[in-house]
Parts: structure tokens; C-alpha cells; sequence
């Protein structure tokens, strides 16, 4: 989708479809939704006294013009109420609406930046939040299917502003937009893609291609090397697949002035089956997506690259097959993580820390810090939290707010879990320092206990099991991948490089 932004009156665009808007309980439309009403000869106004049209939130009125106005069709989109507006309304009403012309076949809509009039929002910001609506909005995963002849799609989409002052903000926060919803989208097409296809291997071909398209440093380690590192954990998980692992390191350099780096890990198990401790069926319909994590961390080093942040950055993606078969590791085996720690396996399907332990491992060997890491790591975290938010547990309270405002502002909420050491208890062995798995309670928790003993210096790690893969649309959220993490990681990134 190509977007431009333009100076001018919304009323005299030419387009498949103008888009305005109108806030919960609003009865004479002002700004341009007024002037739009006006040219119209007062429709919006009449369908508003017929209660027809509300200004709810969802709420989409699309209405012919009839050769009143040089676009065919204006489309009315509800805000809801004023006091509940944010820039996640704008991201998901955009979505909404571009969907509802997608399906009218609109080729070309031009839209106002919702909220950054009577909104109150920043212009920036809310341009912002209207391209990662749309281009998120729209996304879908067809590469699969074969496509319908007369299937159209919205090519061009206008932000229309009267305020010549505002164009500058507006154009900047919407190519901000744009390459933090193309990285989101390219997140997705990673999780989204079968787990015959995206093998680990694959998934550092996916990391090389982005590191030499926006000039990232790119290391690709293999089983023997991480052998000879002593990644016991991690080989343990990979030895029952014919794939062969990868870890992952992706390097930004944005600040050659300093050796401090901080380190992002994404947990990239490309198919959890379980592995012996095998999962039933329904728990292992949608396991392509234990790689979301990962996938988000090379997502948000292409943005970062791309941005420029004062800082330096390295990603992490231990990409692993998880699966049973005559060589893959048993309940009961010990394994050795790179830190020298030993490790009781109690189920093998609690491989997602394993490998992030010789991921956090190497993180600190290589003096990354501060650390998160983000895994669709426990179905307990989707238990206590739902599909919502994603749950949140650290080492460092500080260190966590700076996560959740990046996170804020990227519209992914988060909500902590407790670290207390009692905890702790539930991952005590009888045979080794650890073991891989507690009881049925705390399993969030537990497994953040269990990470926690393979970092040093803040870390702040991120549960997105629940957020990761939703089988429901849901605004700019659409089923299938979300791509959740990607925009949080550059925002904290940058908010990073401020300080
Ligand atoms: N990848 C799963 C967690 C998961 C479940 C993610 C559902 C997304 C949706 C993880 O590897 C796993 O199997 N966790 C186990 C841990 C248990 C064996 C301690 C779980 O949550 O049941
Ligand atoms: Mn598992
Ligand atoms: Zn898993």
C-alpha cells in the first residue's frame, strides 16, 4: 500500500472513498466530518437523528455521494466514547475501516488523521497509528492460497490535512508507521508460515537476508560450535529433530563509541510437538508459532537498523525443532546449560527455557545488558492472563516500567507477575542444580524462576504465549500471527538510546 500526505480539504479529494469520523454521542458534526456533511446536503446529520449512526466504537456508515462530492463514497467511522480515545482506537478503527472498504472494492481512500484534531492526540503520533492500522489491518497470509481473480485490494492510501503547518509531523509519523507496520507484517509471514518451511535453517536464512538488506551484522552459530560452548540445554531440545539448530545473532551498531550492547532474546522453537512429553492435538495445532518471539526480535532489528537509534543492539534467536523420535531427549535426562548449571528434565515440552537458558547465557558471556526476552514460553501465562496482555516478570522493577511504557505506547500491554523467591521452591531438584518444570501451579511464574538463575543485570522477561497467535480478529490484530513485541522493542530501543 503506497501512502502520501496531502494539504488540503478532505471534501474535495478525489478517491474511491474519504473516510471521517465522529465520537459517541456527537449530534452536529463538526471539523471535517461537518463539511463532508454539509456537501452531502446534511445526510450525516439526518442519519445521526435517526440514531442510525452513533458513533460507537466498531461502528462503520458508509454512505454513496452521489456526484455531491468528487469521491464516491464516504465512509463514517465511530470513535466511541472521547475520554476512552487512544492511539490503540485510531490503530484499530483504521483497521476496521479499511477493511469494511476493502470489501466494497475501494482501490484508493483517503482519510483524515483521526484524533489529531478534537482527538487531542500529537498529528505524529495519531499518522502514526493510522498507517500501523491499516497496513496491519489489512494484512492477511494468502501466499498459499490462489487468489480470486477479482480480488482488489486498497493500493493507495491519503492523509488528508487542511493545516499546512501540520504536514511535516504528519509525514514523518506516517513513514514511522509504515516501516514499524511492514516490519510487524514481516514478523507475522514468519509465524505464520508452516513449520515444514520455516525450519531453523530457514529461519537464519530469513535473519541473514534482513541483516544484508539494512546492513546488520549476522552470525549464524552451529550445533558443534555451541557444543564446544557447552550449550547442553539447547542441544538437548534439538537432538530428537532431523533440523539442525541455529543460533541466531543479529548485531546493530549504533553507538561505536561504547562496547555496551543490550540484548534482545526471542525464544525460536520453529514446532513444539512436545517432543516426547508429546502433546495431544489440540495443544499442538498451532505450535509454528513457538517461534513468535524470535521472529519479533529479527523484526525489530530491521526497524532499528533502519532508525538509527543511538545505541548498539543484539538480537538472539535460538531456532530449534522440538520433536520425539528415537534420539530425542527423556524425562529424566540432565543436561548441562552454558553457565554450568545442571538441569532435571521433568518434561521435555518445557523446552522453551531450555534453550532460552544458553541464549541468556551467551547474552551475558557476551556482556549484553540490560536483557529482555521475549517467548511464547507457558500455556499458564494464557491461563491467568488471556489473550489480553502478555505477563511480565523481572529481576528489575526499574528496568520493567521502561519495558511497559515501550510497550504502552506501542498499544502491547503487559501486566507483572510476582518473582518471589517461594517460588523457587517448585523448581528445586533431588538430582541437579534445576529442574525443568514445577507442579500444576504458578506455571508463569515457575518458568520465569527457572530463567532468572541464567542472567545477570536487569532483565525483564515476556510472556507472550497468549498475545503471540490469536484465532480471533481483533482490530489491527487479525488471526493467525500478530507479530506482538516488534513495536515495543523499538520503542524501548530508542527510549534506551535517550539515556
Ligand atoms: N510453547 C509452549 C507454551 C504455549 C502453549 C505457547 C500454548 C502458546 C500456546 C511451551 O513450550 C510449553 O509447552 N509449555 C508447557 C510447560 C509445562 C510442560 C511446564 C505448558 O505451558 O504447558
Ligand atoms: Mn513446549
Ligand atoms: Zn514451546
Amino acid at each position: 500500500m503506497e501512502i502520501k500526505v496531502v494539504t488540503g480539504d478532505i471534501v474535495r479529494i478525489e478517491a474511491d472513498a474519504i473516510v471521517v469520523n465522529l465520537f459517541e454521542g456527537v449530534k452536529q458534526p463538526g471539523g471535517a466530518t461537518g463539511a463532508v456533511d454539509r456537501a452531502l446536503g446534511g445526510v450525516i446529520a439526518q442519519l445521526i437523528e435517526k440514531g442510525e449512526i452513533k458513533g460507537k466504537l466498531h461502528e462503520i456508515t458508509v454512505i454513496h455521494t452521489q456526484g455531491k462530492l468528487p469521491a464516491l463514497r464516504v465512509a463514517v467511522a465511530g470513535l466511541g466514547k472521547e475520554k476512552e480515545f487512544s492511539l490503540n482506537t485510531v490503530r484499530d478503527v483504521m483497521a476496521e475501516v479499511c477493511r469494511a472498504l476493502n470489501c466494497v472494492n475501494a482501490q484508493q481512500i483517503a482519510s483524515v488523521v483521526h484524533g489529531a484534531g478534537a482527538g487531542g492526540l500529537q498529528p505524529e503520533k495519531a499518522a502514526q497509528a493510522i498507517v500501523e492500522g491499516a497496513v496491519l489491518g489489512l494484512y492477511s497470509f494468502d501466499k498459499y492460497k490462489k487468489r480470486e481473480p477479482d480480488e482488489t485490494e486498497i493500493k493507495e492510501l491519503l492523509l488528508v490535512e487542511l493545516t499546512p503547518g501540520l504536514c511535516p509531523a504528519i509525514e514523518k509519523g506516517s513513514r514511522r508507521g509504515k516501516v514499524l507496520a511492514e516490519a510487524t507484517a514481516m514478523a507475522r509471514d514468519m509465524v505464520n508460515e508452516p513449520a515444514n518451511y520455516m525450519t531453523p535453517s530457514r529461519m537464519a536464512e530469513k535473519a541473514k537476508t534482513v541483516a544484508d538488506t539494512y546492513g546488520l551484522e549476522c552470525t549464524v552459530l552451529e550445533a558443534e560450535q555451541m557444543r564446544a560452548m557447552g550449550m547442553g540445554a539447547l542441544l538437548g531440545v534439538a537432538q530428537g529433530s532431523q533440523q539442525p539448530p541455529k543460533l541466531i545473532i543479529l548485531a546493530y551498531k549504533g553507538d561505536e563509541s561504547s562496547k555496551k550492547a543490550v540484548g534482545f532474546v526471542g525464544k525460536g522453537i520453529t514446532f513444539d510437538s512436545g517432543g516426547i512429553s508429546l502433546k495431544e492435538q489440540d495443544g499442538m495445532k498451532d505450535m509454528k508459532t513457538d517461534m513468535s518471539g524470535g521472529a519479533a526480535v529479527i523484526a525489530a532489528l530491521s526497524v532499528i537498523a533502519q532508525f538509527k537509534p543511538r545505541l548498539n543492539v543484539t538480537g538472539i534467536v535460538p531456532a530449534v525443532e522440538n520433536m520425539p523420535s528415537g534420539s530425542a531427549m527423556r524425562p529424566g535426562d540432565i543436561v548441562k546449560a552454558m553457565n554450568g548449571k545442571s538441569v532435571e528434565i521433568i518434561s521435555t515440552d518445557a523446552e522453551g527455557r531450555l534453550i532460552l537458558a544458553d541464549a541468556l547465557s551467551y547474552a551475558v558471556k557476551q556482556g549484553l545488558s540490560p536483557l529482555v526476552d521475549l517467548a511464547t514460553l507457558t500455556g499458564a501465562c494464557i491461563v491467568a492472563l488471556g489473550h489480553v496482555c502478555s505477563g511480565v516478570l523481572t529481576n528489575d522493577r526499574e528496568f520493567l516500567s521502561r519495558v511497559m511504557t515501550a510497550g504502552e505506547a506501542a498499544g502491547e500491554r503487559m501486566w507483572e507477575l510476582p518473582m518471589f523467591e517461594e517460588y523457587k521452591e517448585l523448581i528445586k531438584s533431588d538430582v541437579a542444580d534445576l529442574k525443568n518444570s514445577g507442579n500444576r501451579t504458578a506455571g508463569a511464574i515457575t518458568a520465569a524462576q527457572f530463567l532468572v538463575e541464567f542472567v545477570e543485570g536487569p532483565w525483564v522477561h515476556v510472556d507472550i504465549a497468549g498475545t503471540a497467535n490469536l484465532e480471533k480478529e481483533k482490530g489491527y490484530l487479525i488471526s493467525g500471527g500478530t507479530g506482538v513485541g516488534v513495536r515495543t522493542l523499538v520503542n524501548l530501543a530508542e527510549a534506551l538510546a535517550q539515556t
